[in-house]
């Protein structure tokens, strides 16, 4: 897509991943179903394709929500964008039911998501990164700034440009976290470059290799590389003292409704807590049944086969890598100190939440903060903003502590995409009912 400078869009996204995406589904279904002015969109990715957590497509991991969850039928049970729908045009509807599962691989799930996104590549520039937003010129009423603009770096050959947008939406996606004063280099990853670096080498050549966390990143790419790696002895670093459960059951489960964003955002400061206190692990350090089961067998088949390479050293926490040439030390505490030499150590050490104050730039101070220095976000995930910014700033992502534990998931994105269209919607209707109530001045009247 080129996006135009001349435009001024009704939207404009920024990262195109699940969320964005799904916005743009539900931008394209509102605008089929109305006589109004279609709304314009535009979304810019950093990425050079459509890509979700690429560098975690391994081979046996699942999703972690039902297909049901997908992009548009929480919204939109009719949507040609479902995932049944995508089934159904790939000619493999039945094969899927076969399987008789609610949760398709990772795999199949990207390729679903591949598809989507195909429909909508005249409103997306690949390759391009937004690096700030700012105001555009002066509207004609007491000197107000009449737009947003979103500045895009340039990359790779492509020059800086920006466009003017009334509404932005801000989707770029979770940050990666190593642990306090551990740098990334060609030995030492974090889980979100694993793929990629893991193709660059032979795994043949390792011998052994740790992976910190016990979280389901850890547990995926332990079992990973227990599997591509023959000859390497294996160590999973783990805080704890085994994998711990990642609680999906029916009445826990009920934290990722949609009506579960009410009683967050709606409830006291002691009703929001008590979803951190009692269901933080339906997500976070924990681990799916069947990978614990998975890699536990594969513990105790060693054992029996008295050849053993993969290795729990539980209630266990890094603290700093030391590297020198070829040399990676990994120092581990337990109560004592020790090191550990590996080839490679991976750190599933987890994220940090959406942090969208990079992307805000020459906004961020327009954008009003609570008491403990948070963005302040309404119910429809529109920052609240001083009075002088015109248009709204929407997040998808970076709401945990307004909207609660779904803010960073799929599970909610279908509705909540829809939301933030309907919002975009009605408060253009009402600014134009404004503008229409107020009185006409006769022409020609001095100013
Ligand atoms: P996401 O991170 O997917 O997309 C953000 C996009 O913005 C990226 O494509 C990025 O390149 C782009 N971007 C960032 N900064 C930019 C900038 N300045 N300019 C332009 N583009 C920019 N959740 C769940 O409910 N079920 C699941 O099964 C899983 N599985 C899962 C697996 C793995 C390995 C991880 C790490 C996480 C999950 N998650 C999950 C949680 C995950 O957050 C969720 O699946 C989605 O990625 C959320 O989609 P978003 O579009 O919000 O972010
Ligand atoms: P996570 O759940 O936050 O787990 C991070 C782990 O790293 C925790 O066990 C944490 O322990 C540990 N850790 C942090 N610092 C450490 C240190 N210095 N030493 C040892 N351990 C340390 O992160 P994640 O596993 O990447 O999961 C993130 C999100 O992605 C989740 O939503 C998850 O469900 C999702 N995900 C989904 C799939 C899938 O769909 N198949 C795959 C992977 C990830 P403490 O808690 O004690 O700090």
């Amino acid at each position: 897509m080129g996006a135009r400078e001349t435009d001024v869009y009704d939207v404009v996204g920024v990262g195109f991943g699940p969320s964005n995406l799904s916005l743009a589904v539900a931008i394209q279904e509102h605008n089929s179903s109305t006589s109004d002015r279609p709304l314009t969109a535009a979304f810019f990715e950093r990425q050079e394709a459509f890509g979700w957590h690429r560098n975690m497509l391994l081979p046996a991991a699942t999703m972690q929500i039902p297909f049901l969850k997908d992009i548009a039928t929480f919204r939109n049970p009719a949507s040609r964008y479902s995932f049944v729908a995508y089934l159904h045009a790939s000619g493999r509807l039945a094969g899927f039911v076969n399987n008789q599962t609610f949760f398709p691989t990772r795999r199949e799930f990207h390729q679903y998501l591949e598809w989507v996104a195909a429909n909508f590549t005249d409103q997306v520039s690949y390759g391009s990164e937004v690096v700030g937003l700012r105001l555009s010129g002066q509207g004609a009423g007491a000197g107000a700034p009449a737009h947003l603009e979103v500045e895009v770096g340039g990359g790779a050959g492509r020059q800086r440009n920006s466009v003017r947008a009334r509404n932005v939406v801000v989707s770029t996606g979770l940050v990666p976290r190593m642990p306090e004063g551990v740098l990334g280099d060609d030995r030492v990853w974090h889980s979100s470059e694993f793929l990629t670096r893991f193709r660059g080498l032979k795994p043949a050549d390792l011998r052994a290799v740790a992976v910190v966390g016990a979280g389901q990143s850890a547990a995926e790419i332990t079992r990973f590389v227990h599997d591509t790696a023959p000859h390497a002895q294996v160590y999973s670093v783990i805080p704890s003292y085994g994998y711990a459960l990642a609680d999906d059951t029916p009445f826990a489960n009920q934290v990722f409704d949609p009506a579960a964003v009410d009683d967050y955002y709606f409830g006291t400061d002691r009703a929001r807590q008590a979803f951190w206190d009692y269901h933080t692990n339906t997500n976070y350090s924990v681990v799916d049944d069947d990978v614990i089961r998975d890699l536990y067998r594969r513990s105790y088949d060693e054992q029996v086969n008295g050849a053993r390479r993969l290795h729990f050293l539980n209630l266990t926490r890094v603290g700093e890598v030391k590297r020198a040439g070829d040399e990676t030390r990994v120092l581990l505490m337990n109560g004592e100190r020790r090191e550990l030499e590996v080839d490679l150590c991976v750190f599933a050490t987890g994220y940090h939440g959406m942090e969208p104050a990079g992307v805000l730039g020459d906004l961020a101070p327009y954008c009003l903060r609570d008491e403990a220095g948070r963005l302040r976000v309404e119910r429809d995930y529109r920052l609240v903003t001083g009075p002088e910014l015109p248009g709204g700033i929407y997040l998808q992502g970076g709401t945990e502590h307004t909207h609660g534990l779904s803010s960073s998931l799929l599970s909610n994105i279908a509705v909540r995409s829809g939301e933030i269209a309907e919002s975009i919607v009605s408060r253009h209707r009402i600014e134009r009912e404004l503008e229409q109530a107020l009185p006409v001045e006769p022409a020609g009247k001095a100013r």
